[in-house]
């Protein structure tokens, strides 16, 4: 089988690619920009058959279709940093959705019919009200950033796709998945970076915060993927998933469980500029949907995830102390 990640050198679809490459039966293809990082894949990219490709540009994404003929598509590449969306919205739109409509009209430019998921996110749901919760898939979308807009731009461009031209796609909105490889500008990981350079005594043992109160759903990255891998394999096309824990954590509790982990002791300290123009306050989701669908239970617990991200940024820190 040939299968196609895109994002393949981002958190998820570098872990994604793992679990792929793993099997043993799949023909892996991924693509990079031009001088993109590929630090997360460069154990495994001897096995991936790159191509260079930039998803903005239509012409670039029909070539790597013709070259590469997959039978699955993982659509993973995505500007996926919140307050970047606030900085450069008409970037974020344009990578989120016109990436997408790219492969779509390529797909449909080529005369195949891979089946495509699609990520979306537990953010496309933003202003959700307490007696919501645990969020279903029929929740009203109330986005409340320009790349919460984008997600939902993305979702229903993959139901209209499907509706309109019987493209095999199924949408995942995934809630919020951490683990070893996470960006360092999303909130647990930028704590547990922080944590381990004051360890290794390259910051002053202060932890620089933004909201603390948000409630967020976290999945580990490997049980996310796995996920991802279960849509295409027994998702209804044209349907949509919520992938979750079910349970939500305040950001201030990852915080206290992050610090558990570490003997250094630390001041708190808010930073204005992590505050947020519009947050989302609260994200626990039903995955009741999906269960039912798929079998799919998240297996990895969130205090493992975190300690496995933690120990990520230590290893890290150790080899690049000078440079983190
Ligand atoms: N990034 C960051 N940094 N967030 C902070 C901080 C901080 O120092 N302090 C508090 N927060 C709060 C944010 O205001 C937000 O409420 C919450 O922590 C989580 O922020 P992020 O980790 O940046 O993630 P996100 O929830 O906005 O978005 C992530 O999850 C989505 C799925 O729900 C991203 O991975 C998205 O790409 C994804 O779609």
């Amino acid at each position: 089988m040939r299968v196609l990640i895109t994002g393949i050198t981002g958190f998820a679809g570098s872990h994604l690619a793992d679990i792929l490459l793993e099997r043993g039966d799949v023909e892996l293809h991924g693509m990079e920009r031009w001088r993109s990082k590929t630090d997360n894949i460069d154990h495994i990219k001897s096995k991936i058959v790159m191509h260079e490709c930039d998803l903005r540009d239509a012409s670039s994404i029909r070539k790597v279709l013709e070259l590469s003929r997959p039978d699955r598509i993982f659509h993973l590449a995505a500007q996926s940093f919140v307050p970047t969306s606030w900085s450069a919205p008409a970037e974020s739109l344009t990578t989120n959705i016109i990436g997408q409509l790219n492969i779509f009209e390529a797909v449909r430019h080529l005369g195949v019919n891979p089946w495509i998921q699609i990520a979306g996110s537990s953010e496309e749901y933003g202003m959700v009200y307490p007696d919501e919760i645990p969020i279903k898939e029929s929740n009203p979308l109330r986005p409340l950033s320009p790349y919460a807009v984008s997600k939902v731009g993305q979702d229903l461009l993959a139901y209209q796709y499907h509706q309109s031209f019987k493209l095999n796609v199924v949408r995942t909105r995934g809630f919020n998945h951490t683990g070893p490889r996470r960006g360092n500008v999303f909130v647990e990981s930028n704590f547990a970076q922080q944590i381990a350079r004051i360890e290794r005594g390259v910051q002053e043992p202060v932890i620089k915060v933004g909201n603390l109160k948000a409630k967020r759903d976290y999945t580990d990255v490997r049980d996310m993927v796995r996920a991802y891998w279960l849509a295409l394999e027994k998702g209804e096309p044209g349907e949509v998933y919520n992938i979750c824990s079910g349970t939500a954590f305040p950001i201030e509790s990852v915080l206290q469980k992050l610090l558990g982990m570490s003997t250094v002791k630390v001041r708190v300290e808010q930073d204005p500029a992590r505050m947020r123009p519009s947050d989302v306050e609260l994200l626990q989701g039903d995955n009741g949907k999906f269960v039912a669908r798929t079998g799919w239970k998240p297996q990895i617990g969130f205090d493992k995830t975190l300690r496995d991200l933690l120990e990520y940024w230590r290893e890290r820190i150790g080899a690049y102390a000078d440079r983190v």
